[in-house]
Protein backbone atom coordinates (compact mmCIF):
# COMPACT_ATOMS: atom_id res chain seq x y z
CA UNK A 1 0.00 0.00 0.00
CA UNK A 2 1.23 3.55 -0.23
CA UNK A 3 1.19 5.68 2.02
CA UNK A 4 -1.55 8.75 2.00
CA UNK A 5 -0.90 12.24 2.55
CA UNK A 6 2.71 12.02 0.88
CA UNK A 7 3.39 12.55 -2.79
CA UNK A 8 5.02 9.60 -4.04
CA UNK A 9 6.84 12.19 -6.44
CA UNK A 10 8.54 13.86 -3.37
CA UNK A 11 9.80 10.20 -2.02
CA UNK A 12 11.24 9.65 -5.04
CA UNK A 13 13.11 12.48 -5.85
CA UNK A 14 14.34 12.72 -2.38
CA UNK A 15 15.56 9.61 -2.48
CA UNK A 16 17.68 9.36 -5.51
CA UNK A 17 19.30 12.87 -4.11
CA UNK A 18 20.06 11.29 -0.77
CA UNK A 19 21.69 7.76 -2.77
CA UNK A 20 23.31 9.95 -4.91
CA UNK A 21 24.81 12.40 -1.63
CA UNK A 22 25.26 8.99 -0.10
CA UNK A 23 27.22 7.22 -3.26
CA UNK A 24 29.49 10.75 -3.98
CA UNK A 25 31.07 11.11 -0.21
CA UNK A 26 31.97 7.74 -0.26
CA UNK A 27 34.96 7.22 -2.83
CA UNK A 28 36.97 4.15 -0.69
CA UNK A 29 34.12 2.37 -0.55
CA UNK A 30 33.49 2.45 -4.29
CA UNK A 31 36.68 1.68 -4.93
CA UNK A 32 37.33 -1.19 -2.55
CA UNK A 33 33.83 -2.43 -4.38
CA UNK A 34 34.81 -2.31 -7.45
CA UNK A 35 37.69 -4.98 -6.86
CA UNK A 36 35.45 -6.81 -4.62
CA UNK A 37 33.21 -7.43 -7.80
CA UNK A 38 36.27 -9.10 -9.04
CA UNK A 39 36.53 -12.32 -6.02
CA UNK A 40 32.67 -11.98 -4.97
CA UNK A 41 29.35 -12.23 -6.67
CA UNK A 42 27.37 -8.99 -5.95
CA UNK A 43 31.04 -7.44 -4.55
CA UNK A 44 29.85 -8.54 -1.00
CA UNK A 45 30.30 -11.10 1.28
CA UNK A 46 26.97 -12.72 1.31
CA UNK A 47 25.35 -12.02 -2.51
CA UNK A 48 21.88 -10.93 -1.06
CA UNK A 49 23.48 -8.20 1.26
CA UNK A 50 23.71 -6.67 -2.20
CA UNK A 51 19.89 -5.90 -2.41
CA UNK A 52 19.69 -4.68 1.08
CA UNK A 53 20.57 -0.92 -0.03
CA UNK A 54 19.79 0.98 -2.96
CA UNK A 55 23.36 2.25 -2.37
CA UNK A 56 26.49 1.19 -2.40
CA UNK A 57 27.68 -0.73 0.03
CA UNK A 58 29.29 0.90 2.82
CA UNK A 59 32.75 -0.69 3.96
CA UNK A 60 33.58 -0.39 7.50
CA UNK A 61 36.86 0.49 9.07
CA UNK A 62 35.95 0.22 13.00
CA UNK A 63 33.12 0.16 15.80
CA UNK A 64 33.57 1.59 19.21
CA UNK A 65 30.83 1.57 21.75
CA UNK A 66 27.33 2.19 19.99
CA UNK A 67 29.16 3.79 16.93
CA UNK A 68 31.05 2.41 13.95
CA UNK A 69 33.22 4.35 11.25
CA UNK A 70 33.38 3.36 7.59
CA UNK A 71 36.44 3.37 5.54
CA UNK A 72 35.59 7.04 4.25
CA UNK A 73 35.52 8.13 7.90
CA UNK A 74 32.11 9.09 8.41
CA UNK A 75 30.66 7.70 11.71
CA UNK A 76 27.24 6.61 12.86
CA UNK A 77 24.85 5.85 15.39
CA UNK A 78 24.17 2.36 14.86
CA UNK A 79 20.56 1.39 15.33
CA UNK A 80 20.56 -1.67 13.98
CA UNK A 81 23.77 -2.98 15.46
CA UNK A 82 24.50 -5.30 12.95
CA UNK A 83 20.23 -7.13 13.34
CA UNK A 84 20.66 -7.08 16.54
CA UNK A 85 23.46 -9.16 17.20
CA UNK A 86 25.56 -6.48 18.66
CA UNK A 87 23.08 -5.22 21.03
CA UNK A 88 26.37 -4.71 23.43
CA UNK A 89 27.81 -2.08 21.45
CA UNK A 90 30.81 -3.19 19.69
CA UNK A 91 34.29 -4.05 21.24
CA UNK A 92 32.78 -4.17 24.97
CA UNK A 93 36.14 -4.10 26.92
CA UNK A 94 35.40 -7.12 29.22
CA UNK A 95 34.65 -9.07 25.58
CA UNK A 96 37.91 -8.20 24.22
CA UNK A 97 39.81 -9.34 26.82
CA UNK A 98 37.66 -12.52 27.65
CA UNK A 99 38.22 -13.36 23.56
CA UNK A 100 41.66 -12.08 23.68
CA UNK A 101 42.51 -14.40 26.64
CA UNK A 102 41.18 -17.20 25.06
CA UNK A 103 42.42 -17.05 21.82
CA UNK A 104 46.23 -16.88 23.43
CA UNK A 105 45.47 -20.03 25.36
CA UNK A 106 44.09 -22.00 22.42
CA UNK A 107 40.39 -20.93 21.00
CA UNK A 108 38.46 -24.78 20.38
CA UNK A 109 39.47 -28.29 21.05
CA UNK A 110 36.25 -30.15 20.75
CA UNK A 111 36.54 -30.40 24.20
CA UNK A 112 34.42 -28.20 26.78
CA UNK A 113 35.74 -25.60 29.07
CA UNK A 114 34.37 -24.96 32.10
CA UNK A 115 33.17 -21.50 30.57
CA UNK A 116 30.61 -23.91 29.05
CA UNK A 117 29.02 -24.20 32.21
CA UNK A 118 28.95 -21.21 33.37
CA UNK A 119 27.08 -20.32 30.33
CA UNK A 120 24.77 -22.99 30.74
CA UNK A 121 24.14 -22.43 34.15
CA UNK A 122 23.21 -18.53 33.73
CA UNK A 123 21.06 -18.95 30.79
CA UNK A 124 19.37 -21.56 32.50
CA UNK A 125 18.70 -19.09 35.15
CA UNK A 126 17.50 -16.23 33.10
CA UNK A 127 15.60 -18.65 30.82
CA UNK A 128 14.04 -20.96 33.56
CA UNK A 129 14.91 -24.10 31.10
CA UNK A 130 17.50 -26.23 32.77
CA UNK A 131 18.68 -27.90 29.84
CA UNK A 132 21.11 -25.82 27.12
CA UNK A 133 23.02 -27.22 23.84
CA UNK A 134 25.23 -24.96 21.17
CA UNK A 135 25.40 -24.25 17.83
CA UNK A 136 27.20 -21.70 16.09
CA UNK A 137 24.06 -19.34 14.91
CA UNK A 138 20.65 -19.24 15.31
CA UNK A 139 19.28 -20.78 12.41
CA UNK A 140 21.50 -23.73 13.63
CA UNK A 141 20.11 -23.85 16.95
CA UNK A 142 16.26 -24.04 15.60
CA UNK A 143 16.96 -26.60 13.20
CA UNK A 144 18.35 -28.91 16.07
CA UNK A 145 15.00 -28.04 18.04
CA UNK A 146 12.63 -28.85 15.01
CA UNK A 147 15.35 -32.25 14.67
CA UNK A 148 14.39 -32.87 18.64
CA UNK A 149 10.65 -32.02 18.37
CA UNK A 150 10.56 -34.71 16.12
CA UNK A 151 11.83 -37.22 17.78
CA UNK A 152 10.06 -36.33 21.10
CA UNK A 153 6.63 -36.63 19.44
CA UNK A 154 6.98 -38.54 16.16
CA UNK A 155 5.80 -36.06 14.54
CA UNK A 156 6.97 -34.59 10.86
CA UNK A 157 5.66 -30.68 10.99
CA UNK A 158 6.31 -27.69 12.47
CA UNK A 159 4.04 -24.61 13.04
CA UNK A 160 5.30 -21.35 12.37
CA UNK A 161 3.03 -17.97 12.23
CA UNK A 162 3.19 -16.26 8.79
CA UNK A 163 4.95 -13.74 8.58
CA UNK A 164 7.96 -14.79 10.61
CA UNK A 165 11.61 -15.45 10.07
CA UNK A 166 13.55 -17.85 12.19
CA UNK A 167 17.14 -18.29 10.00
CA UNK A 168 18.30 -19.85 7.03
CA UNK A 169 17.05 -23.19 6.85
CA UNK A 170 14.77 -25.07 4.60
CA UNK A 171 11.72 -25.33 7.02
CA UNK A 172 11.96 -21.79 8.02
CA UNK A 173 11.91 -20.36 3.88
CA UNK A 174 8.47 -21.06 3.01
CA UNK A 175 5.99 -18.29 2.94
CA UNK A 176 2.23 -17.86 2.01
CA UNK A 177 1.35 -16.43 -1.51
CA UNK A 178 -0.98 -14.24 -2.64
CA UNK A 179 -3.32 -16.69 -3.11
CA UNK A 180 -3.18 -18.11 0.44
CA UNK A 181 -1.02 -21.18 -0.45
CA UNK A 182 2.52 -22.15 0.84
CA UNK A 183 4.96 -21.63 -1.47
CA UNK A 184 9.63 -21.34 -0.99
CA UNK A 185 10.25 -17.77 -0.31
CA UNK A 186 13.64 -18.64 -2.66
CA UNK A 187 15.36 -21.06 -5.05
CA UNK A 188 16.87 -23.93 -3.92
CA UNK A 189 14.67 -25.78 -1.29
CA UNK A 190 13.56 -29.28 -1.73
CA UNK A 191 10.65 -28.90 -3.93
CA UNK A 192 8.28 -30.80 -0.97
CA UNK A 193 9.68 -28.60 1.63
CA UNK A 194 6.68 -27.09 2.24
CA UNK A 195 4.92 -30.23 3.08
CA UNK A 196 6.76 -30.25 6.10
CA UNK A 197 5.69 -26.54 7.65
CA UNK A 198 2.07 -25.16 8.48
CA UNK A 199 1.81 -21.28 8.91
CA UNK A 200 -1.07 -19.22 10.12
CA UNK A 201 -1.62 -15.83 11.36
CA UNK A 202 0.08 -14.37 14.47
CA UNK A 203 -2.35 -13.43 17.31
CA UNK A 204 -5.19 -15.80 15.27
CA UNK A 205 -5.93 -18.61 18.00
CA UNK A 206 -8.68 -20.69 16.22
CA UNK A 207 -6.85 -20.57 13.03
CA UNK A 208 -4.08 -22.12 14.99
CA UNK A 209 -6.03 -24.65 17.11
CA UNK A 210 -7.46 -25.99 13.98
CA UNK A 211 -3.91 -26.50 12.36
CA UNK A 212 -3.03 -28.25 15.48
CA UNK A 213 -5.78 -30.32 15.16
CA UNK A 214 -5.83 -31.31 12.01
CA UNK A 215 -2.13 -31.74 11.21
CA UNK A 216 0.57 -34.20 12.35
CA UNK A 217 2.38 -30.86 14.03
CA UNK A 218 5.57 -31.43 16.00
CA UNK A 219 6.32 -28.22 17.27
CA UNK A 220 5.07 -24.98 17.30
CA UNK A 221 8.26 -22.03 16.78
CA UNK A 222 7.67 -18.53 17.37
CA UNK A 223 8.66 -15.15 18.71
CA UNK A 224 6.77 -14.19 21.94
CA UNK A 225 6.57 -10.98 19.80
CA UNK A 226 7.14 -10.48 15.91
CA UNK A 227 10.44 -8.56 15.18
CA UNK A 228 11.07 -9.77 11.58
CA UNK A 229 9.28 -8.10 7.72
CA UNK A 230 7.01 -6.60 9.66
CA UNK A 231 8.73 -4.66 12.54
CA UNK A 232 7.09 -5.00 15.82
CA UNK A 233 4.38 -7.18 16.18
CA UNK A 234 3.20 -7.30 19.58
CA UNK A 235 0.76 -10.19 20.96
CA UNK A 236 -2.96 -9.69 22.03
CA UNK A 237 -3.62 -10.24 25.51
CA UNK A 238 -3.90 -13.58 26.00
CA UNK A 239 -2.35 -15.27 22.88
CA UNK A 240 0.35 -16.45 25.07
CA UNK A 241 -1.83 -18.62 27.65
CA UNK A 242 -4.19 -19.90 24.46
CA UNK A 243 -1.32 -20.59 22.60
CA UNK A 244 0.14 -22.59 25.70
CA UNK A 245 -2.93 -24.48 25.99
CA UNK A 246 -3.56 -25.08 22.54
CA UNK A 247 -0.26 -26.53 22.11
CA UNK A 248 -0.42 -29.32 25.44
CA UNK A 249 -3.85 -30.34 24.59
CA UNK A 250 -2.75 -31.61 21.50
CA UNK A 251 0.63 -33.03 22.50
CA UNK A 252 2.48 -30.53 20.43
CA UNK A 253 5.84 -29.27 21.67
CA UNK A 254 6.38 -25.41 22.24
CA UNK A 255 9.60 -23.36 21.39
CA UNK A 256 9.99 -19.33 21.75
CA UNK A 257 12.79 -17.90 19.71
CA UNK A 258 14.43 -15.27 21.19
CA UNK A 259 17.27 -14.61 19.32
CA UNK A 260 15.70 -10.82 18.42
CA UNK A 261 13.08 -10.58 21.88
CA UNK A 262 16.32 -11.28 23.91
CA UNK A 263 17.36 -7.47 23.81
CA UNK A 264 14.40 -6.60 26.12
CA UNK A 265 15.48 -7.88 29.09
CA UNK A 266 17.64 -11.06 30.91
CA UNK A 267 15.63 -14.17 29.65
CA UNK A 268 14.23 -12.02 27.21
CA UNK A 269 10.36 -12.16 27.22
CA UNK A 270 10.13 -15.52 28.15
CA UNK A 271 11.20 -14.23 31.39
CA UNK A 272 9.69 -11.20 31.69
CA UNK A 273 5.72 -12.19 30.61
CA UNK A 274 6.15 -15.31 32.60
CA UNK A 275 6.10 -17.90 29.41
CA UNK A 276 6.27 -21.53 29.86
CA UNK A 277 7.72 -23.25 26.49
CA UNK A 278 9.34 -26.47 25.95
CA UNK A 279 12.60 -24.58 24.09
CA UNK A 280 13.97 -21.31 24.15
CA UNK A 281 16.10 -20.93 21.22
CA UNK A 282 18.88 -18.03 20.73
CA UNK A 283 22.04 -16.47 19.31
CA UNK A 284 23.54 -13.09 18.12
CA UNK A 285 23.89 -11.06 20.80
CA UNK A 286 24.29 -12.98 23.53
CA UNK A 287 28.11 -13.77 22.62
CA UNK A 288 28.82 -10.27 21.35
CA UNK A 289 28.75 -11.25 17.68
CA UNK A 290 31.27 -14.10 18.06
CA UNK A 291 29.20 -16.80 16.52
CA UNK A 292 27.18 -18.89 19.19
CA UNK A 293 23.70 -20.75 18.68
CA UNK A 294 22.03 -21.83 21.67
CA UNK A 295 18.92 -24.00 22.50
CA UNK A 296 17.64 -24.57 25.90
CA UNK A 297 15.00 -27.20 27.41
CA UNK A 298 13.44 -29.30 30.11
CA UNK A 299 14.92 -31.83 31.91
CA UNK A 300 12.42 -34.07 30.76
CA UNK A 301 14.32 -33.75 27.26
CA UNK A 302 17.43 -33.00 28.22
CA UNK A 303 17.46 -36.86 29.69
CA UNK A 304 16.11 -38.45 26.15
CA UNK A 305 19.39 -36.85 24.72
CA UNK A 306 21.40 -38.41 27.26
CA UNK A 307 23.71 -40.31 24.26
CA UNK A 308 26.29 -42.89 24.07
CA UNK A 309 27.80 -44.57 21.16
CA UNK A 310 30.92 -46.85 20.48
CA UNK A 311 31.76 -50.89 21.28
CA UNK A 312 31.90 -50.12 24.43
CA UNK A 313 29.23 -47.58 25.33
CA UNK A 314 25.29 -47.57 25.54
CA UNK A 315 23.72 -47.29 21.95
CA UNK A 316 20.90 -44.70 22.25
CA UNK A 317 18.77 -43.59 19.16
CA UNK A 318 20.91 -40.40 18.14
CA UNK A 319 19.59 -37.57 17.37
CA UNK A 320 20.69 -34.95 14.06
CA UNK A 321 22.52 -32.69 16.49
CA UNK A 322 26.08 -30.93 16.28
CA UNK A 323 29.02 -29.82 14.54
CA UNK A 324 32.82 -29.58 15.17
CA UNK A 325 33.12 -25.88 16.15
CA UNK A 326 29.86 -26.32 18.06
CA UNK A 327 30.23 -24.71 21.85
CA UNK A 328 34.06 -24.22 21.26
CA UNK A 329 36.38 -22.36 23.79
CA UNK A 330 35.92 -19.41 22.24
CA UNK A 331 32.26 -18.22 22.32
CA UNK A 332 31.68 -19.52 25.48
CA UNK A 333 34.37 -17.14 26.85
CA UNK A 334 32.57 -14.64 24.68
CA UNK A 335 29.27 -15.54 26.12
CA UNK A 336 30.37 -15.49 29.45
CA UNK A 337 31.94 -12.43 29.32
CA UNK A 338 28.58 -10.84 27.62
CA UNK A 339 26.07 -12.00 29.92
CA UNK A 340 28.04 -11.80 33.24
CA UNK A 341 29.90 -8.27 32.49
CA UNK A 342 27.63 -6.25 29.82
CA UNK A 343 24.21 -7.59 29.76
CA UNK A 344 23.27 -7.08 33.01
CA UNK A 345 19.86 -5.89 34.65
CA UNK A 346 21.46 -2.30 34.78
CA UNK A 347 22.59 -2.26 30.96
CA UNK A 348 18.94 -3.44 30.33
CA UNK A 349 17.50 -0.68 32.35
CA UNK A 350 19.63 1.77 30.75
CA UNK A 351 18.00 0.70 26.83
CA UNK A 352 14.62 1.47 28.06
CA UNK A 353 14.95 4.48 29.20
CA UNK A 354 16.89 5.64 26.42
CA UNK A 355 13.73 3.52 23.90
CA UNK A 356 11.68 5.54 25.40
CA UNK A 357 12.77 8.93 24.54
CA UNK A 358 13.34 7.72 21.17
CA UNK A 359 9.38 6.58 20.55
CA UNK A 360 8.26 9.29 22.77
CA UNK A 361 10.39 11.72 20.28
CA UNK A 362 8.89 10.08 17.23
CA UNK A 363 5.94 10.30 18.24
CA UNK A 364 5.93 13.60 18.74
CA UNK A 365 7.36 15.06 15.47
CA UNK A 366 5.19 12.60 13.82
CA UNK A 367 1.47 13.79 15.88
CA UNK A 368 3.25 17.67 14.92
CA UNK A 369 3.52 16.80 11.04
CA UNK A 370 -0.26 15.16 11.13
CA UNK A 371 1.19 11.96 9.89
CA UNK A 372 -0.96 9.56 10.53
CA UNK A 373 1.40 7.07 11.57
CA UNK A 374 1.94 5.01 14.92
CA UNK A 375 4.58 4.16 16.43
CA UNK A 376 5.45 1.00 18.24
CA UNK A 377 7.58 0.73 21.09
CA UNK A 378 8.84 -1.86 23.58
CA UNK A 379 11.77 -1.39 25.96
CA UNK A 380 14.48 -0.49 23.57
CA UNK A 381 13.00 -0.76 20.49
CA UNK A 382 11.10 1.43 18.71
CA UNK A 383 9.96 1.53 15.10
CA UNK A 384 6.91 3.50 11.95
CA UNK A 385 3.81 1.71 11.02
CA UNK A 386 2.35 4.06 8.09
CA UNK A 387 -1.24 3.31 9.91
CA UNK A 388 -2.84 4.79 12.37
CA UNK A 389 -3.23 1.54 14.28
CA UNK A 390 -0.88 -1.42 15.17
CA UNK A 391 -0.79 -4.52 13.17
CA UNK A 392 -1.30 -7.85 14.71
CA UNK A 393 -0.26 -10.19 11.96
CA UNK A 394 1.52 -10.18 8.47
CA UNK A 395 -1.82 -9.39 6.39
CA UNK A 396 -1.59 -6.15 8.23
CA UNK A 397 2.13 -5.70 7.89
CA UNK A 398 1.68 -5.97 4.01
CA UNK A 399 -1.18 -4.13 3.78
CA UNK A 400 0.42 -0.83 5.25
CA UNK A 401 4.29 -1.45 3.97
CA UNK A 402 5.95 0.78 1.89
CA UNK A 403 9.46 -0.43 1.03
CA UNK A 404 10.30 2.39 -0.74
CA UNK A 405 9.70 5.49 1.96
CA UNK A 406 11.83 3.00 4.14
CA UNK A 407 14.26 2.94 2.25
CA UNK A 408 14.32 6.67 2.04
CA UNK A 409 14.13 6.88 5.77
CA UNK A 410 17.39 4.54 6.13
CA UNK A 411 19.57 6.75 3.50
CA UNK A 412 17.98 10.20 5.02
CA UNK A 413 19.26 8.53 8.29
CA UNK A 414 22.43 7.50 6.97
CA UNK A 415 23.15 10.80 5.51
CA UNK A 416 22.98 12.53 8.92
CA UNK A 417 25.26 9.79 10.63
CA UNK A 418 22.77 7.34 11.87
CA UNK A 419 22.55 3.90 10.88
CA UNK A 420 19.39 1.55 10.14
CA UNK A 421 20.73 -1.68 8.39
CA UNK A 422 17.47 -3.65 8.09
CA UNK A 423 14.85 -2.04 5.41
CA UNK A 424 12.11 -2.11 7.93
CA UNK A 425 13.17 -3.29 11.18
CA UNK A 426 13.00 0.06 13.48
CA UNK A 427 15.79 1.68 15.47
CA UNK A 428 16.64 -0.52 18.48
CA UNK A 429 18.78 1.03 21.24
CA UNK A 430 22.06 -0.42 21.88
CA UNK A 431 23.41 -0.81 25.39
CA UNK A 432 26.18 1.79 25.16
CA UNK A 433 23.83 4.37 23.39
CA UNK A 434 24.03 7.83 24.80
CA UNK A 435 21.54 10.33 24.64
CA UNK A 436 23.36 11.82 21.79
CA UNK A 437 22.91 9.34 20.03
CA UNK A 438 19.17 9.24 20.54
CA UNK A 439 19.38 12.82 19.60
CA UNK A 440 21.26 12.37 16.60
CA UNK A 441 17.52 9.68 15.63
CA UNK A 442 15.19 11.65 16.39
CA UNK A 443 17.05 14.80 14.57
CA UNK A 444 17.27 13.00 11.33
CA UNK A 445 13.66 11.54 12.45
CA UNK A 446 12.07 14.60 12.82
CA UNK A 447 13.98 16.52 10.06
CA UNK A 448 12.94 13.72 7.06
CA UNK A 449 9.30 14.16 8.78
CA UNK A 450 8.98 17.71 8.65
CA UNK A 451 10.80 17.80 5.00
CA UNK A 452 7.89 15.40 3.88
CA UNK A 453 4.65 17.14 5.01
CA UNK A 454 5.96 21.00 4.53
C1 LIG B 1 14.04 -14.39 15.31
C2 LIG B 1 15.24 -14.86 14.56
N1 LIG B 1 15.61 -16.14 14.63
C3 LIG B 1 16.69 -16.60 13.98
C4 LIG B 1 17.44 -15.78 13.19
C5 LIG B 1 18.62 -16.34 12.45
O1 LIG B 1 19.82 -15.85 12.98
P1 LIG B 1 21.19 -16.23 12.27
O2 LIG B 1 21.15 -15.61 10.92
O3 LIG B 1 22.23 -15.61 13.14
O4 LIG B 1 21.27 -17.70 12.21
C6 LIG B 1 17.10 -14.43 13.06
C7 LIG B 1 17.86 -13.53 12.20
O5 LIG B 1 17.49 -12.41 11.92
C8 LIG B 1 15.97 -13.96 13.77
O6 LIG B 1 15.57 -12.69 13.68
Amino acid sequence: MLTPAIDRDLIKELKDAEDERFHAARPRSAELWTRAWESMPNGVPMAWHRGSYHHLPMWVDSGSGARFTDVDGFTYSDFNIADMSMFCGYAPEPVVRAVSDRMARGNQFLLPTEDAIVVSEELARRYRLPKWQYTLSASQANTEVIRVARVMTGRDKVLMFDGKYHGHFDHALVELDETGELVPEEHGLPADVTDHVVLVPFNDLEALETALARENIAVVMTEPAMTNNYGLVLPDDGFHDGLRAATRATGTLLAYDETHTQVFGPGGLTAQWNLDPDFVAAGKSIAAGVPFGAWGTTDEIGMFLTQMKGPDGERFDMVAIGGTLFGNALSMAAARATMLEVLTPQAYAHTQELGTKLADGMRASVEKAGLPWYIPHLGPRAGYVFAPQPIRNAADGRATADEFLVRLIRIWLANRGVWEAIVGAGPVVPVPATDKDVDAYLDAWDSLVERLTS
